[in-house]
């Protein structure tokens, strides 16, 4: 049975649907980025599976390199599905629960902007690497623990609670997939940017990526901490930090 929890993100994300892909630039430059690490390294035939597709962003830019090549689509959220075109495959699952039952082991297990939202994301991605065929492919894009320390600080300095969401710990990932042989393992960062913290906030709320497991802030809670956000020395602008971990591990 889907816990709370995933009801709770599900519904964030699926009231959000609609707009998602023309709202997420990082997530479009990700899935761009990890389906050209995909397309430089061996992929069996046998089932390729987009775990927590959303939109399809990851998918599409998959296929983009294999013309023909069917990717299975998997998510928690009927309306996501249901804004990827009626030619391609959908699974409608909650990954809460494990993977979805298949009829032979998977060729390629990938994933981006979605383990994060699963609790014990180490356990979830261990199993997806257990679950390959054997010679698959894991191919994995998650924020990491070090995102977000401007708002952090902002928090830290507001002396308010810091109400973004807990990111797994990349070398806890790393761990989890040590038993397998890692290709690559980056961390990367990227830096979002505006005249008002407000908007870096709203952003979240934009793609339905706001489900919190802390109390929201009360007004004034939230205008100290807009007030105290740290300013860019140069530009003077509010940013925010992403530290995404790029995974490709053979099993
Ligand atoms: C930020 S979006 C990322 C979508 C896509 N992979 C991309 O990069 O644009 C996160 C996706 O994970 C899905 N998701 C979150 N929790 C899930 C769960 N428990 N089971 C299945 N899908 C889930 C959401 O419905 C949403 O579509």
């Amino acid at each position: 049975m889907t816990s709370p929890w995933s009801e709770r993100v599900l519904q964030c994300f699926s009231a959000k649907a609609a707009d998602y892909s023309r709202s997420v630039t990082l997530q479009h430059a990700i899935a761009f980025r990890l389906a050209e690490h995909i397309h430089r390294v061996r992929v069996l035939d046998g089932p390729w599976i987009d775990l927590g597709s959303g939109s399809g962003l990851l998918a599409d830019a998959i296929s983009l390199h294999h013309p023909g090549r069917s990717v299975l689509r998997v998510d928690g959220s009927v309306a996501m599905l249901q804004q990827h075109s009626g030619r391609v495959e959908t699974l409608h699952h909650d990954l809460a629960l494990g993977l979805p039952e298949l009829a032979s082991p998977p060729a390629l297990l990938a994933s981006s902007f979605c383990l994060h939202w699963l609790v014990s994301p180490a356990q979830h991605l261990q199993a997806w690497c257990q679950a390959l065929a054997p010679d698959g492919i894991l191919a994995l894009a998650v924020p990491i623990a070090g995102s977000f320390p401007q708002w952090h600080d902002a928090a830290d300095a507001a002396e308010v609670p810091c109400t973004a969401l807990s990111f797994p710990n990349g070398d806890a990932l790393r761990q989890a997939v040590s038993a397998h042989q890692v290709l690559i393992d980056q961390r990367l960062r990227f830096t979002q940017c505006s005249e008002a913290p407000s908007e870096l906030l709203r952003s979240f709320a934009n793609i339905g990526a706001d489900a919190t497991q802390h109390h929201p802030l009360g007004g004034g809670a939230m205008r100290r901490l807009l007030r105290a956000w740290p300013r860019d020395n140069v530009t003077g602008q509010a940013n925010l930090t992403w530290v995404v971990q790029l995974l490709l591990v053979r099993r």
